[in-house]
């Protein structure tokens, strides 16, 4: 028998689907009614050598690594997959909005936009940062977006209400796709803002709707309204331009005497796992990369063909990743490269990975596998992977260097117990530092 789960699962991406053309909705029903979930359908398959021709890690340094291997890497999953946000006539700055106690004096709040700019026309952005009132001195931070607005993450009224579209949910009583009032503090749940800054951690957080909103128009609205026509739209990607700006934030934290920029950490859950997992590669002053539920284009292996495939979030998602990654729709093997490269594009910075066991979609197993075959890339700094260790079980972090992998149990999303971890690990590398 089936679990429970898997309608639920469904119903839960069809209702985030943006519109499709009949014929797209067909192909993606039928693809989504054949989905493997039985690990001993996983077809055979050969991951591309992460190190180039071989996986001998004798006849490459880090230093080859860095200045060969890792940027070609780099430009085969730009031109293939993610795409990108060309940003040579953007200019962005910085301006502080306000910046008070909050949370009952725990923390401060500040409000900053970003505003990117062409020259002739601006689209601004607004970035929430709570400081913990305890640490005296540069905090560490984590910075991630989310899903419906600054405003959602916690219940404080000083948080502006953003103008953006956004997804409407009855749940969260956002209708007309226009954010209000009404949503202040329906995803708490997923933002332990207390908890972090206990722990002395700063965090920062964008509404993604405000960089670009989540729905297939060639890429005419959020920032990329701001690039010339000529720009080659199947070049571009929602995922590069997410991405693109938690890069530009560390801009802003450099200028931030209240911010470490040396201990910044990059976080996202599910589709935003997958550009915080990008923007950890395309910027490397993360100096640590966490990635919660990425799934397929995050942390998975395409190559399995377990829960969502390569085929699959093309046609439901085409504007995540640019046009050409549906060349490898119907042929994944021939991806020169697989997650795992994605992974090791992230060494030798720490690194964690978090999986949910009722999240088959996002395949734990695939995710676990990219972490421990990045392993290798880790090894050529001298740092400890996932070397030797088998996918453990649920609510049983593994790694003890610089990956970590867990499998919550339960379902796709980020929970305290998912925090819980990923804080005590950026609280490890960042003391040890
Ligand atoms: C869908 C999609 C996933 C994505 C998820 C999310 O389920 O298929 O790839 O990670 O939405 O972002 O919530």
């Amino acid at each position: 028998m089936r679990p429970l789960i898997y309608p639920l699962l469904l119903c839960f991406v069809l209702s985030t689907l943006p519109v499709l053309s009949q014929d797209r909705q067909e192909e993606l029903q039928l693809l989504r009614d054949s989905v493997n979930y039985d690990e001993s359908m996983v077809p055979d398959y050969q991951l591309p050598a992460l190190l180039g021709k071989t996986n001998d890690a004798r006849l490459m340094n880090a230093n080859h690594w860095m200045t060969e291997r890792r940027p070609e890497l780099m430009r085969m999953m730009q031109n293939e997959m993610y795409g990108l946000f060309p940003d040579e006539d953007i200019k962005v700055s910085f301006i502080i909005n306000s910046d008070q106690p909050a949370l009952n004096g725990i923390a401060r709040r500040k409000e900053v936009t970003i505003s990117v700019s062409n020259g002739s026309e601006s689209r601004d952005v607004s970035m929430l940062i709570y400081i913990p009132s305890q640490i005296h001195g540069p905090a560490p931070l984590f910075v991630g977006l989310n899903f419906y607005g600054n405003h959602t993450i916690h219940a404080d009224p000083g948080i502006s209400i953003h103008q953006s579209w956004v997804r409407n949910n009855e749940e969260f009583n956002i209708r007309g796709n226009l954010a209000t009032e009404e949503s202040r503090g329906v995803r708490y749940y997923r933002w332990p803002v207390e908890e972090i800054m206990e722990e002395g951690f700063a965090l920062a957080t964008i509404y993604y709707g405000d960089i670009d909103p989540d729905f297939d128009d060639n890429f005419e609205n959020g920032i990329h309204g701001l690039l010339d026509d000529d720009v080659n739209r199947s070049e571009l990607s929602s995922l590069s331009a997410w991405a693109w700006m938690l890069g530009q934030t560390i801009n802003y934290f450099q200028q931030d005497p209240s911010i470490d920029e040396n201990k910044v950490a990059v976080i996202g859950h599910s589709r935003l796992g997958k550009a915080a997992l990008w923007a950890g590669a395309m910027d490397q002053r993360f100096a640590l990369i966490v990635s919660n539920d990425s799934g397929c284009g995050g942390a998975a292996i395409s190559r399995r063909q377990y829960g969502e495939t390569v085929h699959i979030i093309n046609l439901a998602f085409p504007h995540w990743f640019s046009d050409h990654f549906n060349e490898y729709n119907k042929r994944v093997n021939q991806l020169p490269f697989d997650q795992h490269s994605l992974l090791a594009c992230m060494a030798p910075r720490p690194l964690y990975v978090g999986s949910a066991s009722e999240d088959q979609w996002a395949d734990p197993k695939g995710e676990f596998t990219a972490a421990k075959e990045a392993s290798l890339v880790y090894s050529l700094f001298d740092k400890k992977g996932l070397e030797g260790i088998d996918m453990p079980g649920v609510n049983s972090p593994v790694g003890d260097g610089s990956i970590r992998y867990h499998m919550r149990e339960g379902k796709h999303n980020i929970t305290s117990y998912d925090w819980e971890q990923y804080l005590a690990f950026a609280r490890k590398h960042f003391q040890s530092r």
